[in-house]
Protein backbone atom coordinates (compact mmCIF):
# COMPACT_ATOMS: atom_id res chain seq x y z
CA UNK A 1 0.00 0.00 0.00
CA UNK A 2 1.27 3.93 -0.97
CA UNK A 3 1.54 5.70 2.20
CA UNK A 4 2.41 9.27 3.19
CA UNK A 5 3.01 10.98 5.72
CA UNK A 6 2.39 15.26 5.79
CA UNK A 7 3.73 16.90 8.10
CA UNK A 8 3.01 20.80 8.94
CA UNK A 9 2.53 24.29 11.04
CA UNK A 10 -0.99 24.11 12.19
CA UNK A 11 -2.82 27.30 10.94
CA UNK A 12 -6.35 26.46 10.42
CA UNK A 13 -9.00 26.24 13.24
CA UNK A 14 -9.66 22.13 11.24
CA UNK A 15 -5.69 21.86 11.99
CA UNK A 16 -5.43 23.66 15.83
CA UNK A 17 -8.48 21.42 16.76
CA UNK A 18 -7.30 18.24 15.15
CA UNK A 19 -4.21 19.02 17.09
CA UNK A 20 -6.00 19.12 20.90
CA UNK A 21 -8.26 16.11 19.63
CA UNK A 22 -5.07 14.28 18.96
CA UNK A 23 -3.78 15.24 22.77
CA UNK A 24 -7.10 14.08 24.23
CA UNK A 25 -7.13 10.90 22.40
CA UNK A 26 -3.67 9.80 23.37
CA UNK A 27 -3.36 11.73 26.60
CA UNK A 28 -6.74 11.58 28.55
CA UNK A 29 -8.31 8.35 26.10
CA UNK A 30 -5.13 5.72 25.76
CA UNK A 31 -2.96 6.86 28.77
CA UNK A 32 -6.33 8.63 31.34
CA UNK A 33 -4.21 11.80 32.10
CA UNK A 34 -6.06 14.83 32.18
CA UNK A 35 -9.39 15.64 33.14
CA UNK A 36 -12.59 14.50 31.05
CA UNK A 37 -14.07 17.13 29.13
CA UNK A 38 -16.72 17.34 26.63
CA UNK A 39 -14.88 19.44 23.93
CA UNK A 40 -12.86 16.58 23.62
CA UNK A 41 -9.76 18.48 23.40
CA UNK A 42 -6.47 19.08 25.88
CA UNK A 43 -5.61 22.49 25.67
CA UNK A 44 -3.81 24.55 28.16
CA UNK A 45 -2.49 28.44 28.71
CA UNK A 46 0.39 27.90 26.26
CA UNK A 47 -1.83 27.36 23.40
CA UNK A 48 -3.10 30.64 23.90
CA UNK A 49 -0.22 32.54 23.78
CA UNK A 50 0.49 34.35 20.69
CA UNK A 51 3.71 32.94 19.15
CA UNK A 52 2.79 29.30 20.53
CA UNK A 53 3.15 27.06 17.43
CA UNK A 54 1.52 23.62 17.04
CA UNK A 55 3.22 20.56 14.39
CA UNK A 56 0.46 18.40 12.46
CA UNK A 57 1.10 15.10 10.87
CA UNK A 58 -1.34 13.85 8.36
CA UNK A 59 -1.44 10.06 7.33
CA UNK A 60 -2.46 10.19 3.27
CA UNK A 61 -6.22 9.73 4.35
CA UNK A 62 -5.98 12.93 6.13
CA UNK A 63 -6.12 11.57 9.54
CA UNK A 64 -4.10 13.50 12.16
CA UNK A 65 -1.24 11.05 13.18
CA UNK A 66 1.21 13.12 15.32
CA UNK A 67 1.36 16.84 16.98
CA UNK A 68 4.37 18.33 18.88
CA UNK A 69 4.46 21.77 20.38
CA UNK A 70 6.93 24.60 20.35
CA UNK A 71 6.77 27.49 23.31
CA UNK A 72 8.30 30.67 23.39
CA UNK A 73 10.34 31.45 26.54
CA UNK A 74 7.99 34.31 28.82
CA UNK A 75 7.36 36.15 31.71
CA UNK A 76 5.02 32.87 32.22
CA UNK A 77 7.86 30.56 31.37
CA UNK A 78 7.39 27.32 29.75
CA UNK A 79 5.26 24.69 30.03
CA UNK A 80 8.56 22.34 30.50
CA UNK A 81 9.22 24.42 33.98
CA UNK A 82 6.35 23.01 35.18
CA UNK A 83 7.98 19.75 36.32
CA UNK A 84 11.63 21.15 36.70
CA UNK A 85 13.45 24.39 37.11
CA UNK A 86 15.32 25.14 34.46
CA UNK A 87 16.74 28.70 35.36
CA UNK A 88 19.57 27.09 36.77
CA UNK A 89 20.43 26.27 33.26
CA UNK A 90 19.08 29.13 31.52
CA UNK A 91 21.87 31.46 33.86
CA UNK A 92 24.39 29.05 32.77
CA UNK A 93 24.07 29.36 29.30
CA UNK A 94 23.66 33.28 29.76
CA UNK A 95 26.71 33.34 31.73
CA UNK A 96 28.22 31.35 28.74
CA UNK A 97 26.68 33.49 26.50
CA UNK A 98 28.24 36.53 27.82
CA UNK A 99 31.81 35.31 28.35
CA UNK A 100 31.90 34.27 24.89
CA UNK A 101 30.24 38.07 23.13
CA UNK A 102 27.38 36.12 22.39
CA UNK A 103 24.32 37.45 21.45
CA UNK A 104 21.31 36.89 24.48
CA UNK A 105 20.57 33.33 24.52
CA UNK A 106 16.96 32.75 23.49
CA UNK A 107 14.99 29.70 24.74
CA UNK A 108 11.98 27.49 23.28
CA UNK A 109 10.38 24.56 24.78
CA UNK A 110 9.08 21.79 22.76
CA UNK A 111 6.31 19.34 24.48
CA UNK A 112 2.89 17.71 24.18
CA UNK A 113 4.27 15.32 22.03
CA UNK A 114 1.66 12.78 21.01
CA UNK A 115 2.09 10.09 18.20
CA UNK A 116 -1.10 7.73 17.65
CA UNK A 117 -0.37 4.01 18.52
CA UNK A 118 -0.01 2.83 14.93
CA UNK A 119 2.57 5.18 14.42
CA UNK A 120 5.23 4.86 17.19
CA UNK A 121 7.49 2.65 15.65
CA UNK A 122 7.48 4.70 12.24
CA UNK A 123 10.69 6.90 13.61
CA UNK A 124 10.52 8.82 10.56
CA UNK A 125 7.31 9.91 11.87
CA UNK A 126 8.98 11.36 15.05
CA UNK A 127 11.86 12.94 13.35
CA UNK A 128 9.63 14.63 10.70
CA UNK A 129 7.97 16.51 14.06
CA UNK A 130 11.18 17.12 15.67
CA UNK A 131 12.88 18.33 12.39
CA UNK A 132 10.08 20.76 12.15
CA UNK A 133 9.66 22.01 15.84
CA UNK A 134 13.80 22.91 15.37
CA UNK A 135 12.33 24.31 12.24
CA UNK A 136 10.15 26.49 14.10
CA UNK A 137 12.52 27.39 16.69
CA UNK A 138 15.53 28.53 14.09
CA UNK A 139 12.53 30.30 12.36
CA UNK A 140 11.53 32.33 15.74
CA UNK A 141 15.49 33.05 16.16
CA UNK A 142 15.50 30.98 19.33
CA UNK A 143 19.26 29.67 20.28
CA UNK A 144 18.30 26.56 22.72
CA UNK A 145 15.42 24.12 23.00
CA UNK A 146 14.26 23.23 26.55
CA UNK A 147 12.03 20.03 27.49
CA UNK A 148 11.09 17.34 29.23
CA UNK A 149 10.81 14.18 27.99
CA UNK A 150 9.63 10.21 29.12
CA UNK A 151 12.60 8.88 30.72
CA UNK A 152 11.57 5.55 28.39
CA UNK A 153 12.37 7.54 25.42
CA UNK A 154 15.98 9.49 26.69
CA UNK A 155 17.94 7.34 24.47
CA UNK A 156 16.61 8.80 21.35
CA UNK A 157 17.16 11.79 23.19
CA UNK A 158 21.29 11.05 24.12
CA UNK A 159 21.74 10.25 20.84
CA UNK A 160 20.67 13.09 19.15
CA UNK A 161 22.97 15.25 21.45
CA UNK A 162 20.44 16.86 23.74
CA UNK A 163 21.97 17.25 27.28
CA UNK A 164 20.35 15.59 30.49
CA UNK A 165 19.75 17.91 33.16
CA UNK A 166 18.58 15.54 36.19
CA UNK A 167 17.89 12.19 36.87
CA UNK A 168 14.47 10.44 36.00
CA UNK A 169 11.99 12.49 38.15
CA UNK A 170 8.80 10.69 38.91
CA UNK A 171 5.61 12.61 38.34
CA UNK A 172 2.80 11.18 40.06
CA UNK A 173 -0.39 12.72 38.68
CA UNK A 174 0.91 11.25 35.14
CA UNK A 175 2.66 7.84 37.05
CA UNK A 176 5.71 7.78 35.04
CA UNK A 177 9.38 9.53 35.17
CA UNK A 178 10.14 12.23 33.09
CA UNK A 179 13.95 13.62 32.14
CA UNK A 180 14.98 17.49 31.70
CA UNK A 181 16.63 18.20 28.75
CA UNK A 182 17.86 20.76 26.30
CA UNK A 183 19.93 21.44 23.10
CA UNK A 184 21.46 23.89 21.74
CA UNK A 185 19.95 24.63 18.49
CA UNK A 186 22.58 25.01 15.76
CA UNK A 187 23.34 21.44 17.43
CA UNK A 188 20.07 20.10 16.52
CA UNK A 189 19.78 22.04 13.53
CA UNK A 190 22.36 20.37 12.50
CA UNK A 191 21.48 16.67 12.98
CA UNK A 192 18.03 17.97 10.95
CA UNK A 193 18.96 19.71 8.28
CA UNK A 194 22.91 18.18 7.44
CA UNK A 195 21.87 16.30 3.84
CA UNK A 196 20.48 19.89 2.70
CA UNK A 197 23.87 21.56 3.23
CA UNK A 198 24.20 22.43 -0.08
CA UNK A 199 20.90 24.13 -0.06
CA UNK A 200 21.33 25.53 3.79
CA UNK A 201 20.63 29.49 2.53
CA UNK A 202 17.49 28.12 0.56
CA UNK A 203 16.41 26.26 3.67
CA UNK A 204 16.71 28.83 6.08
CA UNK A 205 15.00 31.20 3.87
CA UNK A 206 12.07 29.30 3.49
CA UNK A 207 12.35 28.01 7.58
CA UNK A 208 9.00 28.25 9.40
CA UNK A 209 6.58 27.79 5.80
CA UNK A 210 7.59 24.35 4.21
CA UNK A 211 5.53 21.65 5.00
CA UNK A 212 7.55 18.17 5.15
CA UNK A 213 5.75 14.99 3.53
CA UNK A 214 7.13 11.53 3.49
CA UNK A 215 6.97 9.39 0.98
CA UNK A 216 6.48 5.53 -0.18
CA UNK A 217 8.24 4.67 -3.49
CA UNK A 218 6.27 4.47 -6.54
CA UNK A 219 4.06 7.43 -5.24
CA UNK A 220 2.75 9.75 -8.01
CA UNK A 221 3.09 13.33 -6.27
CA UNK A 222 1.77 14.89 -9.52
CA UNK A 223 1.12 14.08 -13.22
CA UNK A 224 1.84 16.60 -15.97
CA UNK A 225 -0.88 18.33 -17.12
CA UNK A 226 -2.05 18.25 -13.07
CA UNK A 227 -2.46 22.11 -12.00
CA UNK A 228 0.20 22.96 -10.00
CA UNK A 229 0.54 24.89 -6.33
CA UNK A 230 3.77 23.59 -4.70
CA UNK A 231 7.49 23.47 -5.22
CA UNK A 232 9.42 20.69 -4.02
CA UNK A 233 12.81 20.27 -2.46
CA UNK A 234 14.26 16.40 -2.04
CA UNK A 235 15.51 15.90 1.62
CA UNK A 236 16.14 12.39 0.86
CA UNK A 237 15.51 9.47 -1.48
CA UNK A 238 14.93 10.33 -5.08
CA UNK A 239 12.31 11.66 -7.58
CA UNK A 240 12.02 10.62 -11.24
CA UNK A 241 10.94 13.17 -13.61
CA UNK A 242 8.79 11.69 -16.68
CA UNK A 243 6.88 12.80 -19.26
CA UNK A 244 4.50 11.35 -22.29
CA UNK A 245 3.41 11.72 -25.53
CA UNK A 246 -0.49 12.29 -25.65
CA UNK A 247 -1.17 9.10 -27.65
CA UNK A 248 1.19 7.17 -25.81
CA UNK A 249 1.16 4.83 -21.99
CA UNK A 250 5.29 5.44 -22.52
CA UNK A 251 6.77 7.71 -20.00
CA UNK A 252 9.81 9.18 -20.45
CA UNK A 253 12.37 9.81 -18.60
CA UNK A 254 13.48 13.59 -18.20
CA UNK A 255 16.07 13.63 -14.56
CA UNK A 256 16.56 11.79 -12.14
CA UNK A 257 16.41 14.70 -9.09
CA UNK A 258 18.33 13.64 -5.68
CA UNK A 259 18.72 15.00 -2.32
CA UNK A 260 19.26 19.37 -2.66
CA UNK A 261 17.37 19.40 -5.96
CA UNK A 262 14.22 21.52 -6.44
CA UNK A 263 11.60 20.44 -8.63
CA UNK A 264 7.28 21.63 -9.49
CA UNK A 265 8.82 25.76 -9.55
CA UNK A 266 8.02 25.87 -13.05
CA UNK A 267 4.27 25.81 -12.84
CA UNK A 268 4.79 28.13 -9.68
CA UNK A 269 6.48 30.46 -12.22
CA UNK A 270 4.45 30.57 -15.51
CA UNK A 271 1.33 29.02 -13.57
CA UNK A 272 0.99 26.97 -16.63
CA UNK A 273 0.15 22.78 -15.97
CA UNK A 274 2.89 20.62 -14.68
CA UNK A 275 5.65 20.17 -17.71
CA UNK A 276 5.80 16.57 -16.38
CA UNK A 277 5.42 13.75 -14.23
CA UNK A 278 7.02 13.21 -10.48
CA UNK A 279 7.04 10.13 -8.96
CA UNK A 280 9.42 9.19 -5.83
CA UNK A 281 12.11 6.31 -6.16
CA UNK A 282 11.91 3.91 -2.88
CA UNK A 283 11.35 6.05 0.48
CA UNK A 284 11.83 9.72 0.04
CA UNK A 285 11.14 13.12 1.96
CA UNK A 286 10.66 16.76 -0.05
CA UNK A 287 10.34 19.70 1.30
CA UNK A 288 7.39 21.45 0.19
CA UNK A 289 6.88 25.28 -0.41
CA UNK A 290 3.45 26.49 -1.80
CA UNK A 291 2.66 29.11 -4.10
CA UNK A 292 2.29 31.79 -1.72
CA UNK A 293 5.27 31.56 0.58
CA UNK A 294 7.53 30.71 -2.54
CA UNK A 295 6.62 34.22 -3.64
CA UNK A 296 6.66 35.65 -0.51
CA UNK A 297 10.06 34.84 0.45
CA UNK A 298 11.25 35.20 -3.29
CA UNK A 299 9.68 39.20 -3.04
CA UNK A 300 11.36 39.54 0.17
CA UNK A 301 14.76 38.23 -1.02
CA UNK A 302 15.63 38.59 -4.82
CA UNK A 303 18.56 37.05 -4.25
CA UNK A 304 17.12 33.83 -4.38
CA UNK A 305 16.16 34.38 -8.10
CA UNK A 306 19.65 33.90 -8.95
CA UNK A 307 19.69 30.32 -7.33
CA UNK A 308 16.46 30.14 -9.53
CA UNK A 309 17.43 31.06 -12.99
CA UNK A 310 20.48 28.31 -12.53
CA UNK A 311 18.21 25.71 -12.35
CA UNK A 312 16.46 27.20 -15.43
CA UNK A 313 19.15 27.97 -17.41
CA UNK A 314 20.94 24.45 -16.48
CA UNK A 315 17.45 22.85 -17.61
CA UNK A 316 17.26 25.21 -20.87
CA UNK A 317 20.57 23.86 -21.80
CA UNK A 318 19.83 20.04 -21.94
CA UNK A 319 16.43 20.69 -23.85
CA UNK A 320 18.65 22.45 -26.54
CA UNK A 321 20.84 19.43 -26.72
CA UNK A 322 18.27 17.14 -26.81
CA UNK A 323 16.33 19.43 -29.13
CA UNK A 324 19.32 19.54 -31.96
CA UNK A 325 20.16 15.71 -31.59
CA UNK A 326 16.53 15.12 -32.92
CA UNK A 327 17.60 17.54 -35.37
CA UNK A 328 20.58 16.64 -36.80
CA UNK A 329 22.39 13.34 -35.30
CA UNK A 330 22.46 10.49 -36.86
CA UNK A 331 20.96 7.42 -34.74
CA UNK A 332 24.41 6.17 -33.15
CA UNK A 333 25.29 9.43 -31.53
CA UNK A 334 21.26 9.82 -30.08
CA UNK A 335 21.68 6.04 -29.27
CA UNK A 336 25.36 6.89 -27.48
CA UNK A 337 23.94 10.21 -26.18
CA UNK A 338 20.74 8.57 -24.41
CA UNK A 339 23.31 5.89 -22.65
CA UNK A 340 25.43 8.36 -21.37
CA UNK A 341 22.14 10.05 -19.64
CA UNK A 342 20.66 6.80 -18.61
CA UNK A 343 24.26 5.72 -16.75
CA UNK A 344 24.13 9.31 -14.73
CA UNK A 345 20.52 8.37 -13.45
CA UNK A 346 21.44 4.65 -12.97
CA UNK A 347 22.05 3.95 -9.13
CA UNK A 348 24.83 2.20 -7.62
CA UNK A 349 24.38 -1.80 -7.15
CA UNK A 350 24.21 -2.30 -3.40
CA UNK A 351 25.95 -5.98 -3.94
CA UNK A 352 28.95 -4.36 -5.67
CA UNK A 353 29.17 -0.34 -5.89
CA UNK A 354 31.47 -0.74 -9.12
CA UNK A 355 28.17 -1.85 -10.84
CA UNK A 356 25.16 0.66 -11.72
CA UNK A 357 21.94 -0.71 -12.53
CA UNK A 358 19.16 1.53 -14.66
CA UNK A 359 15.79 0.18 -14.55
CA UNK A 360 15.30 1.34 -18.50
CA UNK A 361 15.12 -0.96 -21.04
CA UNK A 362 15.47 -1.18 -24.49
CA UNK A 363 12.31 -0.01 -25.79
CA UNK A 364 12.72 3.45 -24.07
CA UNK A 365 15.99 3.51 -24.95
CA UNK A 366 14.83 2.76 -27.95
CA UNK A 367 11.68 5.78 -27.73
CA UNK A 368 14.16 8.49 -26.18
CA UNK A 369 16.86 7.67 -29.25
CA UNK A 370 13.93 8.11 -31.66
CA UNK A 371 14.96 4.48 -33.08
CA UNK A 372 13.01 1.04 -33.48
CA UNK A 373 13.98 -1.64 -30.85
CA UNK A 374 15.40 -3.08 -33.41
CA UNK A 375 18.52 -1.07 -33.38
CA UNK A 376 18.79 -0.25 -29.80
CA UNK A 377 18.92 -3.68 -29.13
CA UNK A 378 21.54 -4.16 -31.71
CA UNK A 379 23.36 -1.06 -30.10
CA UNK A 380 23.26 -2.51 -26.76
CA UNK A 381 24.47 -6.22 -27.78
CA UNK A 382 27.71 -4.48 -28.92
CA UNK A 383 28.17 -2.86 -25.52
CA UNK A 384 27.74 -6.07 -23.91
CA UNK A 385 30.23 -7.93 -26.02
CA UNK A 386 33.01 -5.34 -25.16
CA UNK A 387 32.31 -5.72 -21.22
CA UNK A 388 30.34 -2.12 -20.85
CA UNK A 389 26.80 -3.33 -20.06
CA UNK A 390 25.38 -6.23 -19.16
CA UNK A 391 21.16 -7.02 -20.29
CA UNK A 392 19.50 -8.59 -17.50
CA UNK A 393 15.78 -9.17 -17.32
CA UNK A 394 15.28 -6.10 -19.03
CA UNK A 395 17.38 -3.89 -16.66
CA UNK A 396 20.30 -2.25 -17.40
CA UNK A 397 24.08 -2.83 -16.07
CA UNK A 398 26.47 -0.55 -16.37
CA UNK A 399 29.28 -2.51 -15.95
CA UNK A 400 32.07 0.33 -14.35
CA UNK A 401 33.88 3.87 -14.36
CA UNK A 402 35.50 2.97 -18.07
CA UNK A 403 31.81 3.40 -20.12
CA UNK A 404 31.55 7.24 -19.58
CA UNK A 405 35.29 8.21 -20.69
P1 LIG B 1 6.58 21.85 -13.22
O1 LIG B 1 6.31 22.04 -14.64
O2 LIG B 1 5.87 22.69 -12.22
O3 LIG B 1 6.29 20.31 -12.86
C1 LIG B 1 7.15 19.32 -13.42
C2 LIG B 1 8.55 19.64 -12.98
O4 LIG B 1 9.55 18.78 -13.44
C3 LIG B 1 8.95 21.01 -13.55
O5 LIG B 1 8.16 21.99 -12.92
C4 LIG B 1 10.43 21.00 -13.27
O6 LIG B 1 10.70 21.33 -11.92
C5 LIG B 1 10.76 19.53 -13.49
N1 LIG B 1 11.34 19.32 -14.82
C6 LIG B 1 10.74 19.47 -16.02
N2 LIG B 1 11.58 19.18 -17.02
C7 LIG B 1 12.75 18.84 -16.47
C8 LIG B 1 14.03 18.44 -17.00
N3 LIG B 1 14.25 18.31 -18.31
N4 LIG B 1 15.02 18.19 -16.09
C9 LIG B 1 14.79 18.30 -14.76
N5 LIG B 1 13.61 18.66 -14.24
C10 LIG B 1 12.60 18.93 -15.06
Amino acid sequence: MKMGVKVKVARTAKELSDVYRLRYQIYHVEEGFYQDNKSGFVTDVYDSIPNTVNVIAYNDLGEPIGTIRAVEDSEIGTPSDSSFDFTPYREKIRKEAKENGADEPQFVSAGMLAIAPEWRNRRDVFRSLLRMAVDVGKSMQKTHIISTVNHETISIYKRLGWDLLAEPILIEEIGTSIVPVAISLDVIYQWAFDSLIKQRKLLEHFSGCFQWYLMDGNTVLFEQDDKGDDAYLVTKGMVDITCYYKESDKRIPLAHLVVGDMFGEMSLIDEAPRSASAITRGNTELLVINREAFWQKIDENPAYLRDLMSVLSSRLRSADERAILYAHAPVQERLNYFIRALEQYALPDPRNPERKISKTGVEELAEMSLTSPQEALSFLQTLEKENKIELNKGKLIFLGTEFSS
